[in-house]
């Protein structure tokens, strides 16, 4: 077993390059599936979940080349691949649920094994599923999996949301693409990875309007080509860096960002008493204080990504002043403020809200990361904590950022992967 072992203290100093986000590449590497032949996607971040990911198309019956070093994953369709995603790849990825909607309108059905739920909450595919049914698909639930049939091809809807979900968003519209007629995506999500799978299935020959906003309208057509699309970088690990800097009195440029993606949680680092500057192909954060408070309120976007939550309990950790982080996405994420606790932070949680009161340092003390973002929010903590952090289950930091320890080093932290009995 690995862990993180963080000694607090030095500022964070100098640049970092950003690759492709993980929660687009790996939609954009199921869209691949809605058309036979080779697909390049590009600016792939080098972590473990794209590789789960090649696995998972390789059983479907696709050759995939995986270049990580150079950030591209080729992927070649057959004319018939299989429909059928184990349960053995889906529960070490729950993100594998994204091959059902291109599955059920390439192949006309998918057999997904159901995800169970995670560190971070319950997260139902109801949306999913009616969204599917109401194209036409007839979905049941048997043996761990679900079974989607439609063998005379989905048909065009209106689809209306119950809530922005990333994930149905992507499912219903990866169906839609190949359906017959007009689908509908009311209160559809608004993510920069939607608008990035959006523009690779544009450029793959679909036919869709409202790309980037709350209703997407789909006109199906009968068949795509294969294409050749770069990922959009990842926000998440942009806001990450950007945390780092401010947490730790340093000064940070982010190169490769779109700010834009940004924009509540730069703005609230300002508040925080951080300069942001915007820089052509990223920005910059520095902060020469003791952080502000700064209450947080998730939403989906455009607001406050639940994936900089922990960030941002870490950086209210050490502040000065109390705040409120408000939760709407996902139930469990506080889980990790017990680990946080463990360090010494004041932070006091009741259901979806947790009130942080600042203080002066942290100390260090070996943590327990539960979920990608919790990872990294306990290194940052650990950035500032007195003496020796050691971050236990490093493999969900894996998950989500790539060559997370060499960037640390880079700039200036004293940061190292050891291995543990
Ligand atoms: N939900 C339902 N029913 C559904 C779908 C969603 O109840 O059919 C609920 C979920 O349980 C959750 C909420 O709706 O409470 C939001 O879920 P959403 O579908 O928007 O999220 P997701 O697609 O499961 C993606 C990212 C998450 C990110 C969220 C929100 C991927 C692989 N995952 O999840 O990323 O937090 O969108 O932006 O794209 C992470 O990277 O650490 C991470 C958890």
């Amino acid at each position: 077993m690995e862990a993180l072992r963080v000694r607090g203290g030095a500022p964070l100093v100098g640049e970092v390059r950003l690759s492709g986000a993980k929660n687009s590449v790996l939609k954009l590497m199921a869209a691949a599936l809605l058309a036979e032949g080779a697909t390049t996607i590009r600016n792939v971040p080098d972590i473990l979940d794209v590789e789960i990911m090649a696995e998972l198309l390789r059983r479907l019956g696709c050759t995939v080349d995986h270049d990580a070093a150079g950030g591209v994953v080729r992927i070649d369709v057959p004319a018939q691949p299989s429909h059928r995603a184990d349960y053995d790849l889906v529960r070490r990825m729950r993100a594998s649920i994204c091959v059902l909607g291109p599955l059920v309108a390439r192949m006309g059905a998918a057999d997904v094994a159901v995800p169970g739920g995670d560190n971070i909450g319950s997260r139902g595919l109801d949306m999913h599923v009616d969204g599917l049914r109401r194209m036409g698909a007839e979905v049941t639930s048997e043996h761990g999996c679900l079974l989607a049939q439609a063998p005379d091809g989905l048909v065009g809807a209106r689809v209306w949301l119950d809530f922005p979900s990333v994930g149905a968003t992507e499912t219903v519209l990866m169906g839609a693409v190949l359906a017959r007629g007009e689908t509908v995506i009311d209160n559809a999500a608004r993510e920069p990875e939607i608008v990035d799978i959006c523009t690779m299935l544009v450029s793959m020959g679909a036919r869709i309007e409202g790309i980037g906003t709350s209703t997407i309208v789909v006109h199906g057509v009968d068949t795509l080509s294969p294409t050749d699309h770069e990922t959009v970088p990842d926000r998440i690990v942009a806001g990450t860096w950007a945390v780092a800097a401010a947490i730790t009195g340093g000064d940070v440029t982010v190169r490769g960002a779109h700010g834009e993606h940004l924009s509540i949680a730069l703005e609230k680092l300002v508040v925080a008493g951080a300069t942001v500057e915007t820089l052509p192909d990223g920005f910059r954060v520095a902060m020469s204080e003791q952080p502000r408070a700064v209450d947080i309120v998730t939403l989906p976007y455009p607001g406050f990504p639940t994936d900089l939550q922990p960030q941002f309990i870490a950086l209210n950790a050490v502040a000065a002043g109390a705040a409120l982080v408000t939760e709407n996405l996902f139930e469990a994420r506080f889980v990790f403020v017990q680990e946080l606790a463990r360090l010494g932070a004041d932070v006091r949680t009741d259901g979806h809200h947790a009130l942080v009161r600042g203080r002066e340092r942290l100390s260090g003390a070996p943590v327990e990361a539960t979920d990608i973002r919790a990872g990294a929010g306990l290194v940052l903590a650990g950035l500032v904590a007195d003496g020796c952090t050691t971050v236990y289950g490093v493999g969900h930091i894996d998950r989500g950022y790539a060559g997370f320890v060499p960037a640390l080093r880079s700039l200036g932290a004293d940061v190292e992967r050891i291995d543990v009995p």
